[in-house]
């Protein structure tokens, strides 16, 4: 059975979002991380066994730029601590659902992380992460 690991929340700057949270979810675990591999700059607060990871985009070709610009600050994705991000992957490419990636690629606070695309659950798009 896999856990709700953290909720996603797409924003243009950081540092205004984490002050509007504060109040619910406290402060953040440590300072904000810059994920080169999905070019963005993210800060995670506790929220009870799960997190609020907010993101913010570090340039114009990052996907959460594209995003923000097509669909304003939001919710932008629900991930899954699972034990495996490739058999993950591999399971949801298996009954015909696509996905961003292949295989998992390195997240933030060393983790391996890999994304379906929305279409395969119900317009969510839906990160995997698998802890250390
Ligand atoms: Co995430």
């Amino acid at each position: 059975m896999v856990e709700l690991d953290h909720i996603g929340i797409a924003v243009p700057a950081l540092g205004p979002a984490l002050e509007r949270w504060r109040p619910i979810a406290g402060a953040p675990d440590g300072p904000p991380e810059v994920v080169a591999s999905q070019r963005v700059r993210v800060a995670f607060l506790r929220a009870g066994p799960a997190e609020v990871e907010l993101l913010e985009p570090t340039g114009p070709d990052s996907a959460v730029a594209r995003f923000l610009a097509r669909r304003g600050e939001g919710l932008h994705h629900l991930a899954f601590r699972v034990p495996s991000v490739d058999a993950a992957l591999a399971e949801v490419a298996q009954r015909g659902g696509a996905v961003v990636d292949r295989v998992g690629r390195p997240g933030s606070r060393g983790r391996r992380v890999g994304f379906a695309h929305p279409t395969a659950f119900d317009g969510v798009l839906v990160e995997f992460v698998e802890r250390p």
